[in-house]
């Protein structure tokens, strides 16, 4: 997801346009850390003051950071910037080019003409663009951005300019809309001819909108209202089948408001509840293809029709995150601090558990479903897949079950095949990952038990799996991933230790495990005291061109994963290899010049990475070896040692790659790279796509 979404509409609530400025800002503030290249908002005009912008809605965008776009705010001379605005609705965005150059032009809202008489926000893709924007344009619509987007805008005006009925409401244009889109999105619209009114929707991506009031809720539910199919012909436009059946204005008894009508709201729309958190811990997570409208204060929900089966309400969720949970407190980065709440977080993913899942059966309730199954099949991305590699081996061991583990795109390449005997694991922790929930749908529609294995309750992947793990990893809000991978390993682990429950055979290896699983904490507090060290070390490689991370068995996601956290913050090459295949090629790129990590613990594969170790070093190479404390052999044969504390096998990985985490950090600030906003990498990506 390259895009974010926010939007606060403020009824009977007077609020300075200042306010609102800074509300909006602060929101896309709370984004800011997902990365961006350019930022907008769009909100309504002053009425009666120049002629031109006489009550229109004033779009202003900037290329950049947050920053820039609110120095912007306060230049535009036209807007009155203490007017009390009794209720406005204004939407916010930043955006990560991958349409179209980063650029003020590009950047959103976009809109629909020059008036700006809709504008529209969008997290997400819509892989059918060039076929509408091709349709739109041979209707007479130009188009002034090389966005995707831009379509939805000109979409709606053209369906109100070829309207049947003059009162038709904002969520029906919406509605005809999103039925000619196909990818992913999560919209918000604005316009000129609703005022005060707010239309939202998604498919594919993440949409919530928070409830503040100081009035009760009127319900604790939003039920659904239903309306009849509508399909586009490309003669006569969008049009509806029923259009007669249809209620155009928000049914009274399926609205919510917070106390009736008349009385004061704000309603918060974003793409992530870092955005809300501060305002309202109230809030609605949109499903696919909900379309959520504000008229006259309230909220009310529509779907086009109802799916076999399918929840008839939203529930109005009471959020438990606070926001210095989301704060960065004294570290210089997200990430930073991340990985140093690594012993707390993996202490939460233990506490009282293994399992649940929001609203959903627990993974105890399938438990006997899951023993009879013919194999496990485990499906992520990046950091994600990593925590599936680096507990595959354990996973065998202790369900006797084969264990496949895939990556996402890479498994519905390949169109594998899935049985109702299969169970498929989705590990994410955002729980949004695109590739990782089409894989969630293929495997549905195949008939095979889903488990989720995520840190985001309300996220997609928790509702739409039959069961699952809350990883309770806390939030995660560096672009890099550290302490989900050692919650998501720790998850997987105790699902293992659950499956082997009444093997007797098991029993020593499982209290082992359990043993190494209580005193984790304190072993992760032991080698965070290494930073100082590691740090060292960062400052003698920071300005080299690569480096390789080599080892195996228990070890080798380890590898993976400490290059993926290198290529990611520092832009420095970096390649995890497996120690056993370092004969098969690898050997080559070893001389004295190219640093080289390996990974050597006290385990099974012990010989096996002794003999690659010579190998390394009968090239020249200068090794960095991770390994256990006191081993003596490792100190004669290393360049340098990094020592851990040793714990059983297969919770290592756990802690040999709290190291690599740190040194990916310190390399990055070394290089002078912004850890928390990679923009860095947003401009080679545009200078790609
Ligand atoms: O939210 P997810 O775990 O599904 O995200 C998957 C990957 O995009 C993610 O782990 C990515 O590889 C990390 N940013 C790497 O640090």
């Amino acid at each position: 997801m390259c895009l974010w979404i926010f939007a606060y509409l403020n009824y009977c609530v007077p609020r300075t346009r200042k306010e609102i400025f800074e509300t909006l800002v602060k929101g896309l503030q709370r984004l800011e850390y997902r990365g961006y290249d350019s930022a907008g908002i769009a909100v309504d005009g002053n009425k009666k003051t120049t002629t031109e912008d006489d009550g229109k809605i004033v779009l202003i965008k900037k290329k950049g950071k947050v920053k820039a776009l609110d120095e912007e705010l306060y230049k535009k001379d036209c807007m009155d910037l203490e007017v009390e605005l009794d209720t406005h609705f204004g939407i916010a965005h930043t955006r990560w080019a991958t349409h179209g150059e980063p650029s003020a032009l590009n950047s959103h809202p976009q809109r629909s003409d020059k008036n700006n008489e809709f504008v529209v926000i969008h997290n997400g893709i819509i892989t059918n663009y060039k076929e509408l924007k091709k349709y739109l344009n041979s209707k007479g619509y130009e188009f002034e951005s090389e966005t995707d987007t831009e379509v939805i805008p000109k979409l709606i005006k053209y369906v109100y300019d070829n309207r049947e009925r003059d009162d038709m409401s904002f969520s029906t244009l919406v509605e005809r809309v999103i039925q000619q889109l196909e990818g992913a999105f999560a919209l918000v619209f604005k316009s000129h001819y609703f005022p005060g009114e707010a239309v939202a929707t998604r498919r594919g991506s993440p949409l919530l909108i928070g409830v503040r009031s100081k009035y009760e809720l009127s319900a604790e539910h939003i039920p659904i209202q239903y309306n009849t199919k509508l399909h586009f012909s490309s003669d006569e436009g969008v049009q509806d089948k029923n259009s007669h059946n249809r209620p155009d204005k928000p049914d009274k008894s399926t609205a919510v408001n917070s106390a009736g009508d008349g009385k004061a709201v704000e309603y918060y729309f974003a793409s992530d509840a870092s955005a809300i958190i501060e305002h309202t811990n109230k809030v609605i997570y949109l499903e696919d293809d909900d379309i959520a409208a504000v008229v006259g204060g309230k909220l009310s929900l529509h779907r086009v029709n109802s799916l076999a089966g399918e929840d008839s309400v939203r529930a109005i969720q009471t959020l438990q995150m606070e926001l210095q949970e989301i704060m960065k407190g004294n570290f210089e980065a997200f990430m930073q601090k991340e990985i140093f709440e690594q012993p707390e977080s993996v202490f939460n993913t233990m506490r009282g558990r293994i399992c649940f899942h929001t609203n959903k059966g627990r993974l105890k309730d399938h438990l006997k479903e899951i023993k009879r199954c013919r194999r496990l099949i485990m499906i992520g991305c990046g950091t994600s897949f990593h925590a599936a590699v680096a507990t595959r081996q354990i996973l065998e061991e202790l369900t006797e079950l084969p264990v496949m583990v895939e990556l996402a795109s890479d498994f519905l390449d390949r169109n594998t095949p899935v049985f109702r005997d299969d169970v498929c694991f989705y590990i994410s922790q955002s729980g949004e990952t695109a590739d990782t929930l089409m894989a969630l749908r293929y495997c549905k529609d195949r008939g095979a038990l889903t488990v989720g294995v995520t840190n985001t309750v309300g996220s997609s992947i928790s509702r739409d799996t039959d069961c699952g793990v809350h990883i309770n990893a806390g939030p995660e809000i560096g672009v890099a991933s550290t302490k989900a991978y050692t919650s998501q390993f720790v998850a997987l682990i105790m699902f293992g230790l659950m499956m082997s429950e009444d093997r007797i055979s098991l029993q020593p290896r499982r209290l082992e495990i359990i043993n190494g699983l209580k005193i984790l904490p304190d072993m992760i507090k032991n080698v965070l005291t290494l930073d100082n060290k590691i740090k060292s070390i960062a400052d003698e490689l920071y300005q080299q061109k690569s480096l390789l991370v080599m080892g195996r068995g228990f070890n080798y996601a380890t590898c993976l994963e400490g290059a993926l956290k290198i290529k990611e913050i520092t832009y420095m090459h970096s390649e995890g290899i497996l120690a056993g295949e370092l004969k098969h090629g690898p050997l080559a790129l070893i001389d004295k010049h190219m640093p080289v990590i390996m990974i050597i613990m006290k385990d099974a594969c012990y010989t096996k990475c002794q003999n690659a170790l010579q190998q390394v070093t009968a090239r020249s190479g200068r090794p960095i070896i991770l390994c256990c404390q006191d081993d003596q052999e490792m100190s004669e044969n290393a360049y340098k040692t990094i020592e851990l504390p040793h714990t059983v096998d297969c919770l290592q990985g756990i802690l040999s790659v709290i190291p690599l985490q740190l040194l990916s950090f310190h390399l990055a600030v070394l290089r002078g790279y912004d850890v928390s906003l990679p923009l860095p990498a947003l401009s080679l990506w545009t200078l790609i796509t």
